[in-house]
C-alpha cells in the first residue's frame, strides 16, 4: 500500500535518485544479485560456543580451576554477580545441544576445549577423563554429520599457571600451550580435522592483563603487556608446530582473532589504502607478527622502550605457516581516512549517536565484514579465511505466544551476511562462517545479562527454545543464500 504521505514530491525525489543511477525500491527486484545469489557450493555454515561459557560442571571428572573460575567468584567482577559454575549445563546436555545444531542444518560446529579439564595443573599429569568429554562430544557431532572445529584456548587458562608463572607473563605458558596442543592433537585429530589455536588475543590480553576488566584482572604496564602478547603469539606458533608434529597428516590449524577492523569512512582509493595501512599497523602485535614473521617498524617505534623482547628464533616459530585465518567480526572498530602525515591514516571519532545493538559495544556497521577480510587477504596474502565468529545480542523477551521475535538479530544477520556475500562475490577467500552463538550463555563480565544465542535458554530450567533468528539462519543455510 502506498501511504497517503507519499506525495508527488516524494515520487519526484525517487525519480531524481533513479536519474542519478541509484537503485530505487521499484527496480530493486532486478538488482538483488548481491543479496540473493547463492553462496559457493561448498561454503561452510556453522555456529560457535566456548567451554567456560556453556559447560558448567566445573568440578566434575577432575577438571582443574581456571582463571575465569577465580575471577567470576571475585565480588564485583561480573555485572550480575553470576559465575560459569552451572552455565547452561552443556557438559551434561551435550547430546540435546548437538540435536539443536543439527536442526539448524549447519555443517560445522566450533567449540573450545577447557585446558584445565585436560591438564588440571596446566602442565604435567594429564586427566584423560577430562578429554573424554570432548571424545563423547566429537563422536556425537560426527554421528550427526556435523564437522567439529576445536579451539584450544578460549580464555580459560589453568589457574595453576597463573599462580605459578604469572600466566601469559611467562613464556613457560607458551610452552605449556604447545604441550597441551600436542596431547590433544595426538588424541583427537583422527576425527577433528580443523583446530583453532587461540581465540581473540586482541581481547584477552588487553582486557585481562592491561585493563583489569577480564580474568585475571591485571593492569600491567605497557612493556609487560606487550611481552604477554608476544608470549601468546609464541604459544600460537608452538601450538601450530605441535599440531603438525603430533596430529594426523592434513590437520589444518590457525588462530581466531578479533582483528582490529578498519573501515574506510568513504571508499575512495586513498581511504582504502589508509584502511590497509591502519589494519597492518593496528594488528601488528598479533596477526601481523604471525603472518609476517616480524613486528612492523611502526609498531616497534610506537612501543619504543616498551617493545617486547624477542629472538629471531621465536619470530620463526610464531610465523610457522597457518592453514587458515579465523576472523571474529562484530563491530567496525575504526573508521579511517587518508592522511599525508605518518602513519598515513586518521582514525575518526565516533559520534555518540552512532547506532549499536543490545550490547553497547556492538556498533552496527555491516560493511566491516566486507572490508576486514578483503583488506586482511590483500595485505597478508591469505588464501583461506573463516569468519570464526559473528552475531549479536538482543533483548530476546518471550512474547505472549511463547515465541522470541528477535527481529533486530535477523536485521543484523541479514545485513552482515549480505556484505559477506559481497566480499565472496569479489573473490575474497572466505570459506566458512560460524555464527556466535548457538545458544545463550555466560557472557563473561555481563554474566547472563546479554543473550547472543539462536536458541533462548531459560537459565533456571535450562529449557532451550529456538528464536525466530534460528528459523532465519536455517533458511539461509538451506538455500545457501540470503532470502529476499
Ligand atoms: C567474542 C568472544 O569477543 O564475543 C565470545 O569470543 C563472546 O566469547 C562474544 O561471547 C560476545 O562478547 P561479550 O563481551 O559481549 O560477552
Amino acid at each position: 500500500m502506498v501511504p497517503a504521505s507519499l506525495s508527488r514530491r516524494s515520487f519526484g525525489k525517487l525519480a531524481g535518485v533513479a536519474a542519478l543511477g541509484l537503485t530505487t525500491h521499484a527496480d530493486a527486484a532486478e538488482s538483488t544479485a548481491v543479496g540473493s545469489a547463492p553462496f559457493p557450493k561448498d561454503f561452510l555454515w556453522g555456529t560457535a560456543t566456548s567451554s567456560y561459557q556453556i559447560e558448567g560442571a566445573v568440578a566434575e571428572d577432575g577438571r582443574g580451576r581456571s582463571i575465569w573460575d577465580t575471577f567470576s567468584h571475585t565480588p564485583g567482577k561480573i555485572e550480575d554477580g553470576s559465575t560459569g559454575d552451572r552455565a547452561v549445563e552443556h557438559f551434561h546436555r551435550y547430546k540435546d545441544d548437538v540435536a539443536l545444531i543439527k536442526a539448524l542444518g549447519v555443517k560445522a560446529y566450533r567449540f573450545s576445549i577447557a585446558w584445565p579439564r585436560v591438564f588440571p595443573d596446566g602442565v604435567g599429569q594429564p586427566n584423560p577423563k577430562g578429554l573424554d568429554f570432548y571424545n563423547r562430544l566429537i563422536d556425537e557431532l560426527l554421528a550427526n554429520g556435523i564437522e567439529p572445529y576445536a579451539t584450544l584456548y578460549h580464555w580459560d587458562l589453568p589457574q595453576a599457571l597463573q599462580d605459578r608463572v604469572g600466566g601469559w607473563q611467562s613464556s613457560d605458558t607458551s610452552k605449556a600451550l604447545g604441550d597441551y596442543a600436542a596431547y590433544v592433537a595426538e588424541r583427537l585429530t583422527d576425527r577433528v580435522k580443523n583446530i583453532f589455536t587461540v581465540n581473540e588475543v586482541g581481547r584477552f590480553v588487553n582486557f585481562g592483563y592491561g585493563w583489569g576488566i577480564d580474568a585475571p584482572g591485571l593492569k600491567l604496564p605497557a612493556a609487560q603487556l606487550n611481552q604477554a602478547r608476544h608470549h601468546v603469539a609464541l604459544a600460537h606458533g608452538l601450538a601450530v608446530q605441535a599440531v603438525r608434529a603430533s596430529g594426523r597428516a592434513g590437520t589444518r590449524v590457525g588462530a581466531a582473532e578479533n582483528i582490529a577492523a578498519c573501515v574506510p569512512a568513504i571508499a575512495t582509493p586513498e581511504n582504502i589504502r589508509a584502511a590497509e595501512i591502519a589494519t597492518r599497523e593496528l594488528n601488528a602485535g598479533f596477526l601481523g607478527v604471525v603472518l609476517e614473521g616480524k613486528y612492523t617498524d611502526g609498531f616497534l617505534a610506537y612501543a619504543g622502550a616498551d617493545a617486547p623482547k624477542f629472538t629471531p628464533e621465536e619470530l620463526k616459530i610464531i610465523a610457522t605457516p597457518n592453514d587458515f585465518v579465523g576472523l571474529n567480526i562484530y563491530a567496525p572498530q575504526f573508521y579511517v581516512t587518508a592522511s599525508d602525515k605518518a602513519p598515513g591514516f586518521h582514525v575518526l571519532p565516533f559520534p555518540t549517536s552512532f547506532p549499536h545493538m543490545n550490547s553497547e559495544w556492538l556498533r552496527i556497521g555491516p560493511e566491516v565484514i566486507y572490508w576486514a577480510p578483503r583488506i586482511a587477504a590483500k595485505i597478508w596474502n591469505i588464501e583461506t579465511i573463516y569468519i570464526s565468529e559473528n552475531g549479536t545480542s538482543s533483548e530476546d523477551k518471550i512474547a505472549a505466544d511463547g515465541q522470541v521475535y528477535d527481529l533486530d538479530r535477523i536485521m543484523f544477520l541479514r545485513n552482515y551476511l549480505t556484505q559477506m556475500q559481497r566480499a565472496i562475490a569479489e573473490g575474497v577467500p572466505i570459506r566458512g562462517y560460524f555464527l556466535w552463538s548457538l545458544m545463550d550463555n555466560f557472557e563473561w563480565i555481563f554474566g547472563y545479562g546479554k543473550r547472543f544465542g539462536l536458541y533462548r535458554v531459560d537459565f533456571e530450567t535450562q529449557a532451550r527454545v529456538p528464536k525466530l533468528s534460528a528459523a532465519f539462519y536455517r533458511d539461509v543455510v538451506a538455500r545457501n543464500a540470503i532470502g529476499v
